[in-house]
């Protein structure tokens, strides 16, 4: 019998279903069984979000200082043969009900066991899966894979769907020209392919070989374009973060003025740092290339983003 845990967290489902596609062709197995833990946060977040509680929400998720879970329904002494950490990202950070998990003394369960990451977020998960990493380490996980599923359609679109998504719950396409928020329907289904993989590196995972499993499968793809972006942008948080947390907890009204200030100092960095920057590294870039391939190719890790196996997994397997 193989022994697997997943732990999630979902405000809309998107992540939910995800990690159930990814786990259907293990879940039908008679020779596995799979434990599914819900993260609850003590008190819910909102969905959708008001727009002040979202900005709210972003210094404590940068500095990794989460609102406490509800105890979960396993002994942290079990042993799982595989654990699936499935998180969202929230302002370039896990998302706290994940950390709070990661920080409590049930995660004890991760000691030196073969531990997966899937994320579905919007798009910007390279400084989260690198705090991820650390958290992971800090408990002797054994970090194997990453999956990363993000929303549909262009950088540009996106920025403005997902937003729309958060603060007034409505996913769908608009105005002929942009897509319905999330990640696409069949990229969730094609999460599948992961699963038959698993199911096929059983007996590596038993004989505690260690390494990728989903490698070749297309599990992950860094886009350097936002290697920069994501590292200003998380030095903006950081500082106004402090500031915010030295004003008071969630919800002061003492952070409400400052939170509008914050607002207005981002746009204006979205809309003039952010390109100039990126316009910048793209300039440089034929000369920063080699450093640039070494970064993209560690961040890709452990699972890389090739595809030779796509052709094996990535079918629908009547079968299972
Ligand atoms: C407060 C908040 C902050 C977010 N920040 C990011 C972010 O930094 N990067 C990103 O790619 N997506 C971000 N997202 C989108 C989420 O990662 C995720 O795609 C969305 O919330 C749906 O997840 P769920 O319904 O499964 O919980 C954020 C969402 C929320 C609610």
């Amino acid at each position: 019998m193989t022994r697997i845990l997943v732990l999630y967290y979902s405000q809309t489902g998107q992540l939910t279903r995800a990690a159930r596609a990814m786990l259907a062709p293990l879940a039908a197995r008679r020779d596995v069984e799979v434990v599914w833990q819900e993260l609850k946060p003590v008190t819910p977040y909102p969905f959708p979000w008001s727009f002040f509680r979202f900005l709210d929400a972003f210094p404590e998720c940068v500095y990794l200082d989460p609102a406490p879970i509800a105890p979960v329904g396993f002994d942290a002494a079990t042993r799982f043969d595989l654990i699936v950490v499935a998180y969202q990202v929230w302002f370039l950070a896990p998302s706290p009900p994940i950390v709070a998990f990661l920080q409590s003394p049930a995660a004890a369960v991760l000691k030196d066991t073969p531990t997966i990451t899937l994320i579905a977020c919007r798009n910007m998960w390279l400084s989260a899966q690198e705090k991820m990493r650390t958290l992971l380490a800090a408990r002797g996980a054994r970090l194997i894979d990453n999956v990363v599923l993000v929303d549909q359609g262009p950088p540009w679109a996106t920025f403005v769907t997902t937003p729309r998504w958060l603060l007034t719950g409505r996913q769908d396409g608009f105005w002929g020209v942009f897509p319905p928020a999330g990640v696409s329907a069949a990229d969730i289904a094609g999460a599948a392919r992961f699963g038959r993989a698993l199911v096929d590196g059983f007996d590596k995972l038993r004989a505690g070989a260690g390494g990728s499993l989903l490698h070749g499968l297309g599990a992950v793809k860094v886009d350097p374009g936002y290697i920069a972006g994501e590292k200003i942008a998380q030095r903006s948080f950081r500082l106004w973060g402090r500031l915010l947390r030295a004003v008071g907890p969630p919800g002061h009204p003492g952070r409400r003025a400052l939170l509008l200030l914050y607002a207005l100092f981002l746009v204006t960095m979205i809309l003039t740092v952010l390109p100039a920057s990126m316009l910048v590294r793209a300039a440089l870039r034929p000369l920063l290339r080699r450093r640039l391939d070494t970064e993209v190719a560690r961040l890709e890790q452990p699972s890389g983003s090739s595809d030779e196996r796509m052709a094996r997994y990535a079918r629908v397997d009547t079968r299972l």
